[in-house]
């Protein structure tokens, strides 16, 4: 059925449980007032058993697309009518773009979003200058594997506390993909050219990643999805072993953009005006 065919200021919004604190509502908000452009963007708090039928309704309210946070973004590819290579890769979608003809696209933007925030901060990056070395292997893991290997990376290292969560993601991104186990995480870091802290640890709240740092090679660059704080002690010792270091923020800029595109129509742009926004 076609999405409603009346003129208005386009609807957006992110759909999570729960939804109270996600930053996206400041982002897309600030964006939009700064570009002048009419639309809102809402948070939605969605109960996992009413998702498909909110998911039917929004587009029929006047919404052109969403983002998807925890716990859904594993669901809405079983809901989607078209679902992009990277997001049936990475297994999760982010954001959903409602088409005029009613028809719901859903793609993943995180490993985008990844690769964008460490060009950014360090142009002069080489996927491919050695083996990237990925701690963790949860949902954020898989989409940042995944933009490894599409960035070029040859060799790449995984190591979990549940080994089988690695052992998973090796079998499904293959042949490049080295597990370590957690007891070895710390080796896993000799000769890496690239470090991600994919875990949780770090984060305010929780207990530090603590890893055997001595084999990083100063110059490695090493970032952290976790990004409150911006500096995670992770990231303070990678600085002071003479790391070049990118905090987890841009991440979550960059990987709004895309969609923001598509709703509002207008490439919004990921600098410090908009990192000052979300540290507020
Ligand atoms: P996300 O989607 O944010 O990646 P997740 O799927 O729950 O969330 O994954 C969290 C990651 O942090 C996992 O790699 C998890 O390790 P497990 O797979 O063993 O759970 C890791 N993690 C969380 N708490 C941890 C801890 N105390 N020690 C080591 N790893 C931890």
């Amino acid at each position: 059925m076609p999405a409603n065919p009346i003129i208005h200021a386009p609807l957006a919004g992110v759909i999570g449980m729960p939804i109270a604190y996600s930053q996206s509502p400041r982002l897309h908000g600030h964006w939009l007032s700064r570009y002048g452009l009419a639309g809102h963007y809402v948070p939605i708090p969605v109960m996992p058993e009413h998702l498909a039928e909110v998911l039917r309704v929004l587009p029929r309210a006047g919404f052109v697309g969403a983002n998807v946070t925890i716990p859904h973004k594993e669901a809405v590819l079983t809901l989607a009518d078209t679902v992009t290579d990277r997001a049936a890769l990475i297994g999760a979608a982010n954001t959903l773009i409602f088409r005029s003809d009613g028809k719901i696209h859903a793609d993943n933007t995180d490993g985008y979003g990844f690769i964008a925030n460490i060009r950014q901060k360090a142009p002069d990056w080489q996927p491919d200058a050695g083996p990237a070395a990925v701690i963790g292997a949860g949902g954020a893991a898989r989409a940042v594997v995944a933009s490894l290997l599409d960035s070029g990376v040859k060799e790449l290292r995984i190591s979990n506390r549940t080994r089988l969560r690695a052992e998973q993601i090796k079998a499904e991104f293959g042949a490049r993909l080295v597990v370590y186990d957690w007891a070895q995480v710390g080796n896993m870091l000799e000769g890496a050219t690239t470090v991600v802290n994919a875990t949780s640890l770090g984060m305010k709240g929780k207990q530090p990643l603590r890893v055997p740092m001595d084999a990083l090679s100063p110059g490695t660059l090493v970032t952290d999805l976790v990004y409150i704080p911006l500096m995670t002690p992770f990231l303070t010792e990678a600085e002071a072993r003479g790391c070049r270091i990118v905090d987890g923020l841009g991440m979550l800029l960059h990987q709004a953009a895309p969609g923001f595109e598509r709703w509002f129509g207008r490439r919004p742009d990921v600098d410090d005006e908009a990192r000052r926004i979300m540290l507020e």
